[in-house]
């Protein structure tokens, strides 16, 4: 049912002028069509309020970690099964020990059997790293990291970071990009999440944690440390968390799984394996110290796992890319065009 509209047609006109030049901005081209939310009509206050600042018109919204506090939001309902969504600047420059967090749980109502579904974002001396993470029923010993770098700065503008979570699949997203996909495996079990879970985000003090246990404390000289979310989106089923079933999602649930973000394009694909292969620097699927044989749903990939040692680090990171924070100057930013 959907029209040709003239966005569509100019998309369209940018792809193919894109495929001629070879000349492939990503972020613009296949920008995914959201519908986006105001803070208030997804979105409350988690704690710390006095840190979270909103603009006027509640698109956007700023969290602040001073000396005092660092402080968090969460989503108003509980989703069974979603996508969340969010733009995000992380704060500038000095930012060793900071964590940014933008994920989703139910540990407030299921503190035992809690699922989770994690994006962070780690401050260290040289700029940000992040992981992506995945909990089902309590499954806290299993750890499921997977650790990248980014091909840009993420201080310096924002980029759309996504989860999807469905029935059968999880897929992280940077921008359009597909970073990881998760096939929910039989052998899971209760490990792939299952539950109700709400979206938050959050900014704190992970000096003891993060960086080397605690090598880079946060540097509270270059307080606030801020970081701005906007165009938000929250889609799915909302749902009582303990009664989920007294909702009929599977309407909201057939609506989820049809959307374009849940269907991965062959080009998607080809930018997930550049991703993976340039930015991606420790995956649990690769660590056999940890996992002498790799969890169920490890699809291990033969031009990934080349990269890894049998600890699940890189054979040789100093091949690897990444930004750097450059204070000052421009920066030099790998040129993402044609880059998969
Ligand atoms: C989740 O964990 C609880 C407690 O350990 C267990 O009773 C339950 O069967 C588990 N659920 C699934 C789906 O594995």
């Amino acid at each position: 049912m959907k029209r040709p509209s003239v966005h569509h047609l100019l998309l369209f006109t940018l792809c193919v002028y894109h495929m001629f030049t070879g000349n492939i901005h990503i972020n613009n081209v296949m920008a995914f069509d959201l519908n986006t939310i105001t803070f208030d009509q997804g979105y409350t206050p988690l704690f710390s309020d006095f840190n979270i600042d909103r603009s006027q018109d509640d698109t956007r919204v700023r969290l602040l970690l001073n000396r005092q506090s660092g402080c968090g939001i969460i989503s108003t309902d509980y989703y069974n099964y979603g996508f969340f969504s969010a733009k995000i600047k992380l704060p500038m420059e000095k930012t060793p020990g900071i964590v940014v967090a933008f994920y989703t749980s139910n540990v407030d109502m299921f503190p035992k059997t809690h699922d989770e579904l994690d994006v962070e974002f780690l401050g260290n001396a040289r700029g940000w790293t992040f992981q992506t993470n995945v909990y089902g029923n309590g499954s806290t010993t299993r750890g499921r990291e997977e650790r990248y770098r980014l091909w840009f700065d993420p201080s310096k503008e924002f980029h759309r970071y996504s989860i999807l979570w469905t029935r059968n699949k999880i897929i992280f997203y940077v921008d359009e990009i597909p970073i990881r996909e998760v096939m929910r495996d039989a052998g899971m079990g209760g490990d792939y999440p299952s539950k109700p879970m709400s979206s938050y985000a959050t900014v704190w003090d992970a000096s003891t944690w993060a960086t080397g246990g605690g090598r880079h404390k946060v540097n509270y000289c270059f307080e606030p440390f801020t970081s701005e979310l906007q165009d938000l989106v929250l889609q799915g089923c909302p749902v009582d968390p303990i009664d989920a079933t007294s909702t009929n999602c599977l309407d909201a649930i057939d609506e989820l799984e049809a959307s374009e973000f849940a269907t991965i394009t062959p080009r998607q694909r080809q930018a997930k394996k550049w991703f993976r292969e340039k930015y991606m620097y420790y995956s649990y699927c690769y660590d056999r110290r940890r996992y002498p044989s790799p969890l169920p749903e490890c699809l291990l990939v033969s031009s990934e796992e080349e990269l890894f040692k049998t600890n699940g680090r890189l054979k040789n990171p100093q091949q690897f890319q990444q930004y750097w924070h450059s204070p000052g100057e421009s920066q030099r930013q790998p040129e993402m065009t044609a880059a998969y």
